[in-house]
């Protein structure tokens, strides 16, 4: 077996993860690759380097935000050193719509010395509100990914040069102001501290976990574990976001695979 499957996502509420993962077993059993995860999903995973060589795969998996790659990966990514490596580029977003989020991944991937040969755009359950995109990735999504996984494959070995051709906008989508909206908590909290070790930016204090500080990115990883649902958003520009994506974004979106 020469050279590694790099698995690498970012993926606060786990569907990235778990798209990720589905893709990444049968593309590493079809290309004969070691498999080695890195989590970008917490500080410490982020703050690590990756130097990839031209006999790995760097396989990468992320959450839209905005039509966006999410800007905390940025870091990440101008540091990546790929190589000569191929790459293969995963949009998970939740039912709305990718925008350039995939175009400017596969840009970005390509520019640090990848090849990126495959890419795919595939849904999860919006992170904001479960009536959309509810239950997904499911199982057919599942299935799905591992299809894209076989012909992913093939397309690096087929020696065809990246990067792939994939929808989306250069300039690509102007990024909304930030805002400084920070998730409230409810008498319904025990303490348990669960959404404090779930926190990508490792904002919620575990002296008090009702205490938010800034740099709150609306992932809704604390929302989600809560066991006591005493974690919400009720901040206005939220609701008005939510009640957009509940009128209009409830029907099917079905996954998009690119190869070169
Ligand atoms: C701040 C924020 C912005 C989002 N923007 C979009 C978007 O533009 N389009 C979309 O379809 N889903 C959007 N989503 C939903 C996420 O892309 C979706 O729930 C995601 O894939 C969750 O990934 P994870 O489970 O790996 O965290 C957004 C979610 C958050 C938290
Ligand atoms: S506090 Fe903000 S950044 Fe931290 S988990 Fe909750 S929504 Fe995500
Ligand atoms: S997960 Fe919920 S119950 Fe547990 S500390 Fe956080 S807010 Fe409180």
């Amino acid at each position: 077996m020469s050279g590694t499957l790099h698995t690498v996502f970012f993926s606060p509420t786990s569907s990235s993860k778990k798209i990720a993962r589905a893709v990444a077993w049968p593309l590493s059993q079809a290309l004969g690759k070691e498999l080695c995860e890195h989590d970008l999903t917490f500080p410490q995973g982020r703050n690590k380097s990756l130097h990839c060589t031209s006999d790995d795969i760097f396989l990468f998996a992320f959450p839209v935000y905005a039509g966006r790659v999410p800007r905390l990966l940025n870091s990440f990514l101008a540091q990546l050193s790929g190589g000569g490596a191929r790459a293969v580029v995963l949009a998970v977003y939740g039912n709305r719509h990718y925008d350039d989020a995939l175009l400017e991944a596969v840009d970005t991937i390509q520019e640090h010395h990848c090849d990126v040969v495959s890419a795919g755009a595939l849904v999860a359950e919006h992170s904001l509100t479960p009536k959309v995109g509810t239950g997904r990735p499911d199982n057919q999504d599942l299935k799905n990914a591992e299809e894209f996984a076989h012909h992913a494959a093939q397309a690096a070995l087929s020696g065809h040069a990246g990067p792939v051709t994939v929808p989306g906008k250069r300039p690509y989508k102007d990024l909304p102001p930030a805002m400084d909206i920070r998730p409230k908590t409810s008498d319904a909290c025990t303490q348990c501290l669960l959404c404090v070790s779930q926190c990508p930016m490792q904002i919620i204090s575990e002296d008090n976990p009702a205490v938010v500080g800034q740099g709150c990115i609306r992932c809704c990883a604390c929302v989600k574990a809560c066991p006591e649902q005493a974690k919400f958003f009720d901040q206005e520009p939220v609701l008005k976001i939510i009640g957009m994506l509940e009128e209009k974004c409830r029907d099917r979106r079905e996954p998009e695979f690119y190869t070169v």
